[in-house]
């Protein structure tokens, strides 16, 4: 059960709660994700929802701007905060585009999900191509994290600080880092982002540990040692890649309790569903399913703080550039109209907490 536990919240309470918080009003009946915004909906629950931003597209598209701001608590950047973008070349940064997600986010009233600081994807050739010695990769690591944590200090609620590390068995997987700094480089990571900013909450994030198996009990392992040890970790994010063409993660809540019950905050991070195109009525209705299996999860799990799409339109989705003939992933289709994953969020979040 979560904390608030509050009677049934009646629209006219959620409309005040928006306006009290800063949030978005209900959006005109005439919009097409017309009802009142996931985001005040998601404050009944003290929960969180957000979405992952691409920049260009919140430049130059105004729906997906408007819809950005007026659906959600709290925004992660897609790909502006990763260390190729960062800091393309050593000692070259470029925190604009970053810069730019935070100042939108302050306007809006949203807190900001930082992503990534140590992941074994879209690195900068100088660090890939380098030929260091470990002594050296690990001051590189040590300089790249402070740096970072230390430029967005104050404007972070959740960094993911460790992306990735594991295979689908439960072997630690074989990057850069653990080649050359041994397994020791995750207690290292978070260690030096909370000396960097001792009030950001600190997570390990990973995708295919929806379920209990393998790679999910071996975060579990890994996140109670890095507890017992005094590691600074305080949350674990299960991004929810899903594809509708495999059993749905049906385990879900029992296994966010669990590392719930270690003391950690948990959250759904990367949330999206595929299908194999063209999508048809029944696999929108299994997408939304899922969807609604995922925020279920997050609503049933104490301290689950937060429920983040890796986009909200299929208009920019990530999928089909990397799953061929795969796409429609997101809650909203390409022209911005709500699918039935939609409507199944709106309705989980207004149940009564
Ligand atoms: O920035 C270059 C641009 O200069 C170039 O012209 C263009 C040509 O292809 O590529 C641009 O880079 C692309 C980048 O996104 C920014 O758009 C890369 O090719 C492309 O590979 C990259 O994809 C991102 C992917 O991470 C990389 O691994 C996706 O947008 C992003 O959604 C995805 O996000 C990851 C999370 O960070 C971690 N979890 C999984 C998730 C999905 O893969």
């Amino acid at each position: 059960m979560r904390a608030f536990t509050a009677a049934a919240v009646t629209t006219a309470a959620l409309t005040s709660l928006a306006l009290a918080g800063g949030a978005q009003a209900a959006a005109p009946s005439g919009h097409p994700a017309s009802g009142l915004p996931l985001r005040t909906l998601a404050a009944a629950h003290h929960l969180r929802v957000g979405t992952a931003v691409d920049m260009d597209a919140l430049a130059g598209d105004a729906t997906y701007t408007a819809d950005t701001a007026r659906q959600f608590s709290t925004v992660t950047p897609e790909n502006v905060m990763k260390w190729d973008t960062l800091e393309p070349q050593q000692g070259t940064f470029d925190y604009s585009q970053a810069d730019k997600l935070v100042k939108f986010a302050e306007r809006h009233g949203q807190k900001v999900r930082g992503h990534v600081l140590v992941w074994h994807n879209q690195l900068p050739s100088w660090v890939t191509s380098g030929d260091w010695t470990a002594d050296q990769l690990r001051a590189v690591l040590h300089k790249h994290i402070t740096d970072t944590v230390t430029h967005f200090k104050g404007s972070i609620w959740q960094w993911d600080v460790v992306n990735e590390a594991f295979n689908e068995d439960g072997t630690l997987r074989d990057s850069i880092w653990l080649d050359k700094l041994g397994p020791g480089y995750i207690a290292d990571a978070f260690r030096w982002a909370h000396e960097a900013d001792p009030h950001a909450k600190l997570f390990y994030n990973d995708y295919n540990i929806e379920w209990t198996g393998p790679k999910s009990n071996a975060v579990y392992d890994l996140v109670k040692r890095l507890r017992a040890q005094g590691v600074p970790i305080d949350g674990v994010g299960f991004q929810g890649h899903l594809d509708i063409q495999y059993n749905p993660p049906a385990d879900m809540a029992a296994n966010m309790s669990r590392f719930d019950k270690l003391g950690l905050d948990t959250a759904v991070t990367e949330a999206d569903v595929r299908m194999t195109l063209p999508a048809d009525d029944t696999k929108l209705a299994q997408q939304a399913d899922a969807y609604r299996l995922m925020l279920d999860s997050c609503l049933a799990t104490r301290h689950c703080i937060s429920f983040t799409v890796w986009g909200f339109t299929d208009k920019y989705s990530w999928v089909p550039g990397v799953f061929t003939g795969e796409g429609a992933a997101n809650l909203l289709d390409e022209s911005f109209q709500p699918k039935p994953a939609f409507r199944a969020v709106q309705d989980a979040l207004a149940a009564r907490p």
